[in-house]
């Protein structure tokens, strides 16, 4: 393997990546992060201004980015954005499956409804969008997929049943890419976020009990900001994770130790 310059080591220079739910709290973070990093950004979002708003922050810094309009729950759309990309910028280097929803409920009352809404973006959104950029990466032999599960994926807490079990079934989708892929050169990992103040987190923000519950169980005792989350996104999209694959990658302030 060819020696790598310690600057290298997190150099995103003449790169290409997707971040779906690019127009959100994490994943305009991660855009930005990625973009100051050298790399060409595509923002996807279902609402296709947020993912704009992305683009044109990352432009108005002196960066290079698109945005698209995709639903991660509907295949058709998934390759028709991996196309676009593909015939502007020619190769997908790092896709990072950032598009996710959360509604709350009891357990026991959860409708069926919500059920199949999370599960169809959280976590068959994050296959769809692992299978089809996974594809072109593995006939390049080279690539990075970063999946954002949650601290739910791991441990479970109340009022969350459908995120929980998307979140748990993300964390094993990346198990399985990451094993299949392995032999192509392409790594695959999760990042596993506690709470953020993002515009996800709204209602939860809004409820003290819950707000309780967590920082009760975060040894830090505080919320991450998104642009906390870049560090470990940038680790785990360039040469410096080149031996890592198949990890879930907390970034929870201490949750999962205490
Ligand atoms: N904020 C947190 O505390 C926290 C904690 C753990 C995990 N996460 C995860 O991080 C990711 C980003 O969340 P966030 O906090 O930035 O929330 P957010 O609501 O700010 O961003 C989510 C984005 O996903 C987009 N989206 C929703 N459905 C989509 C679909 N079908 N196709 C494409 N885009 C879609 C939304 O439009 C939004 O822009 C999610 O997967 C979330 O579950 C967040």
């Amino acid at each position: 393997m060819k020696e790598t310059t310690r600057s290298e080591l997190f150099d995103l220079a003449g790169k290409t990546a997707i971040v779906t739910g690019g127009g959100g709290g994490l994943g305009r973070a991660i855009c930005r992060g990625f973009a100051e990093a050298g790399a060409r950004v595509a923002a996807a979002d279902i609402v296709l201004d947020m993912a704009s708003e992305t683009a044109r922050l990352i432009r108005d810094s002196g960066g290079s980015a698109r945005a698209d309009q995709l639903d991660v729950s509907s295949k058709e759309d998934v390759v028709r954005v991996v196309r676009g990309v593909l015939e502007e910028w020619g190769a997908i280097d790092v896709l990072v499956n950032c598009a996710g929803r959360a509604i709350r409920g009891t357990a026991l009352d959860y409708s069926e409804k919500d059920f199949e809404a999370i599960l169809n973006v959280n976590l068959k959104g994050t296959f769809l969008c692992c299978q089809s950029v996974g594809r072109h990466m593995a006939e390049r032999r080279s690539g990075k997929i970063i999946n954002i599960s949650s601290i739910g994926g791991l441990i479970a807490y109340p009022g969350s049943i459908a995120y929980l079990a998307s979140k748990g079934g993300v964390v094993q989708l990346t198990r399985g890419f990451a094993v299949e892929l392995a032999p192509f050169n392409v790594q695959v990992n999760a990042i596993a976020p506690s709470l953020f103040e993002t515009p996800m987190m709204a209602a939860s923000r809004a409820d003290p009990e819950s707000q309780r519950y967590f920082m009760d169980r975060t040894p830090m005792g505080r919320r991450g900001q998104p642009e906390e989350i870049v560090g470990a996104a940038i680790f785990l999209a360039t040469k410096s994770s080149s031996m890592v694959t198949g990890h879930v990658l907390a970034v929870d302030g201490g949750f999962l130790s205490a």
